[in-house]
């Protein structure tokens, strides 16, 4: 069976493949050829990423699934939430995206914010969704240079530090991500060939 992930990184396609049983081989969108921008106009994380994995199932005819994280910040009512990448403007800068937060939170008391990834797997025109959430807080200031998007201003509940003072593998032990593609690889693991 092959499986393709609407992901644009060929890493993440590799990375899983290392994850799953063999006889479900995984794609990239290069290896099918779908090259264009895949479209994201939800208002919802879960909307977005069913809307790129009904996509490509649908233009591709090929099953398959699509992920879509955001941080939703209490005091912010969920905010960025699904607009996490361009929250301070379409340049997607990680740190004009932090600043904003600081910002909007100076003074705030309630810091309390979560990770959310959304994985849509799409098989044979049947959705399953699997969801991973890390609670935390945000920081009054950012700390440590790992990791990327908001890292350095995100603390998970039970840590003194942050996402960037973590190495890779401390952060995917817990990561929102790593759940979610946990419970998506739990599920593929009991498909049994055809
Ligand atoms: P995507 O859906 O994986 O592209 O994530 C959307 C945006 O959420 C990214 O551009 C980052 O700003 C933010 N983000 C996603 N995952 C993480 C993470 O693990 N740490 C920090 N920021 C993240």
């Amino acid at each position: 069976m092959e499986l393709v992930f609407a992901t644009a990184n060929q890493n993440k396609a590799k990375e899983i493949q290392t994850l799953i049983p063999p006889f479900i081989k995984i794609k990239s969108l290069n290896d099918i050829n779908c090259l264009e921008d895949i479209p994201e106009t939800q208002t919802t994380i879960e909307g977005n990423a069913s809307q790129k994995a009904f996509y490509v199932f649908e233009k591709y005819k090929v099953n398959c699934f699509a992920d879509d994280t955001g941080l939703e910040v209490e005091a912010l009512n969920g905010r960025p939430g699904v607009l996490s990448a361009r929250y301070a403007g379409e340049m997607k800068d990680a740190n004009a995206n932090m600043d904003k937060i600081l910002l909007e939170l100076k003074g705030v008391e309630n810091r309390k914010a979560r990770f959310k990834t959304v994985i849509s797997l799409v098989i044979d025109g049947e959705e399953h969704l699997f969801e991973g959430i890390v609670d935390g807080e945000i920081l009054t200031e950012k700390r440590g240079k790992d990791g990327f998007g908001y890292d350095p201003l995100f603390m998970p509940n039970g840590y003194n530090k942050s996402f960037a003072e973590m190495d890779l593998s401390e952060k995917n032990k817990i990561s929102h991500r790593a759940r979610a593609t946990y419970k998506l690889l739990e599920y593929l693991k009991q498909i049994k060939p055809a």
